[in-house]
């Protein structure tokens, strides 16, 4: 099922960006943006807790949702998908791998080089300055202890700007790669789904894995409707078979 056209074009390809969304930890059991919320958090609009101005609004409540995303995170594993991505790495002469998500899964399933374009959950800051605070994880808001200000999850949120180095490498990758893997993102939330329709433009084979194509489908050379966790595995043992019988 997974077409030859792509397989053949990633043993060929010099260099392959891939650009990872929430459905790729889905299978992880972490709740992506988009789909249906669970539990404690249905009457919360996720997108409503992710920006500068709920913060200032209630901390407390940002913070609140932020932990649990963390304790949900420390309680997940890797899934295969995850595990193949890393793999990947290893079967291409570069891989530029540029993540949407900040639960550090990537990194966990053994990934060397993560372009982490939203921040990291468990990272976290002064507010007003920007730079990383060692807070104390009982505190309901931390406070920073060079200024006093309220601390803030080491995300990047709606309506700010993605941190100039992750910006600058993934637009990069981008434009210089021969195969680009969209997988598990909604492709609505931009730059980062700026980075597909870059690579297209600059001419690389670009394909989609998620199991509800999104808007962006049509425009990509393939889009493969599946489960990371079952397509990318496949996909790397594919790869794998070729480049050993080379
Ligand atoms: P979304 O929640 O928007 O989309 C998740 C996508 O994953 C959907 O298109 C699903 O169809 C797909 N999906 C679900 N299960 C899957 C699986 N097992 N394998 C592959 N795909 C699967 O998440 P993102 O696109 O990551 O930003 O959202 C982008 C950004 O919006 C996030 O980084 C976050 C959010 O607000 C910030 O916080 C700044
Ligand atoms: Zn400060």
């Amino acid at each position: 099922m997974l077409p030859e056209a792509l397989t053949r074009a990633l043993r060929e390809a010099r260099h392959v960006c891939v650009l990872t969304g929430a459905g790729i930890s889905a299978e992880s059991g972490i709740p992506t943006f988009r789909e249906a919320q669970t539990g404690l958090w249905e009457n919360y609009d996720p997108l409503d807790l992710a920006t500068p101005e709920a913060f200032l609004r209630d901390p407390a409540l940002v913070w609140r949702w932020y932990r649990w995303r963390r304790e949900i995170v420390a309680g997940a594993q890797p899934n295969p998908g995850h595990t193949a991505l890393a793999d990947l790495e290893g079967l291409v002469p570069k891989l530029t791998l540029v993540t949407q998500n900040v639960d550090g899964l990537h990194a966990r399933a053994g990934s060397r080089t993560v372009i982490e374009f939203h921040g990291n959950l468990f990272a976290t800051r002064c507010f007003v300055e920007g730079c990383i605070v060692n807070a104390a994880e009982d505190d309901a808001v931390p406070t920073c202890p060079a200024c006093g200000s309220h601390a803030r999850p080491g995300v990047v949120w709606f309506g700010e700007a993605i941190p100039a180095p992750a910006l600058d490498q993934s637009f990069a990758a981008a434009r210089d790669c021969d195969v680009f893997l969209s997988i598990g993102t909604s492709s609505l939330v931009y730059p980062a789904a700026g980075l597909a329709e870059l690579a297209k433009n600059h001419g690389a084979v670009v394909a989609e894995i998620n199991p509800n194509p999104t808007g962006l489908a049509a425009y990509f050379d393939h889009a493969i409707p599946g489960n990371a966790g079952k397509v990318l595995p496949e996909l790397v043992a594919q790869l794998g078979d070729r480049q050993s019988r080379r």
